[in-house]
């Protein structure tokens, strides 16, 4: 009965941090290049994805970063972990290229990966996201900005942005593994279904041993908020973390709005 009593009151306590995050979720997704992703042109797509390429590999740095902010080590331990599944097995190739592959695969061309660089609103986004790891406040709020920060902007909008992407990428040649038609994509569908969120911080997951990464560090940071403070330093975290993602994309507003009036083309 008390431990019936608790979950609900913890339930409570934590709904504010779905609530928010469903409304930062549907506004990201509602972002005019996310959404209106379907009618754009293939170079359009390949601009996007090629500068998204940069975004990440900024992936692990900040994960490295995220491990020297955080205390205890079963946190540290996850983060490890999840930074070294870019990389591992080695025999096979890193996740870096497997997003080659699915590029590649979508019609972008060795000579454009290789030479292609960061434009400046992908440089000044990416860090800035590195400046949101800086350190601001006391250490226990800090490491809840961390965490907050590394799973919404690194993990839960992965998967949205991949996810609202998926369509347009089918089109251009990837599938999903198992198909019989197209290219089984290496990156894009894996990172859309690992990265998901599968349960809500009000939510108790009972599947501990099928979680996503989202899920992971939802649970890192369940353990850590515990008042008012640590749920308010969290909801600032998820606000930057959204604010810069969408920042991302705002350098492609004008050239998606005016390409999207014609449908693209297949294949
Ligand atoms: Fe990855
Ligand atoms: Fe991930």
């Amino acid at each position: 009965m008390a431990e019936a009593m608790r979950t609900d009151s913890r339930r409570t306590e934590l709904e504010p941090i779905d609530t928010s995050e469903a409304l930062l979720v549907s506004a990201f997704r509602a972002h005019p290049v996310l959404a209106s992703f379907d009618r754009l042109a293939r170079s359009q797509v390949l601009t996007i994805a090629l500068q998204r390429r940069f975004v990440s590999h900024a992936f692990t740095p900040l994960y490295d970063v995220a491990i020297d902010c955080v205390s205890d080590p079963p946190t540290k331990r996850c983060l490890r972990e999840i930074l070294r599944e870019e990389y591992m097995p080695y025999e096979r190739p890193t996740h870096r290229e497997d997003l080659v592959q699915d590029l590649m695969t979508m019609g972008a061309t060795w000579e454009q990966i290789v030479t292609i660089g960061p434009t400046a609103q992908t440089s000044m986004m990416i860090a800035d996201m590195f400046a949101a790891l800086r350190k601001q406040e006391e250490r226990a709020l800090f490491e809840i900005k961390v965490l907050s920060f590394l799973r919404f902007a690194g993990e839960v909008l992965v998967a949205e942005e991949y996810q609202l992407m998926w369509p347009r990428f089918c089109t251009l040649g990837l599938a999903a593994p198992g198909s019989t038609v197209g290219t089984p994509s290496a990156f894009y569908h894996p990172h859309m279904q690992h990265d998901a969120v599968t349960f809500r911080f009000s939510e108790h997951n009972r599947m501990l041993s099928r979680q996503s990464h989202s899920d992971q560090l939802t649970e890192l940071l369940r353990c850590r908020i515990e008042n008012k403070a640590g749920i308010a330093c969290c909801l600032e975290s998820v606000r930057r973390a959204a604010q810069l993602k969408a920042g991302f994309y705002d350098q492609f507003v004008e050239s998606a709005v005016a390409g999207s009036e014609a449908q693209p083309t297949r294949g």
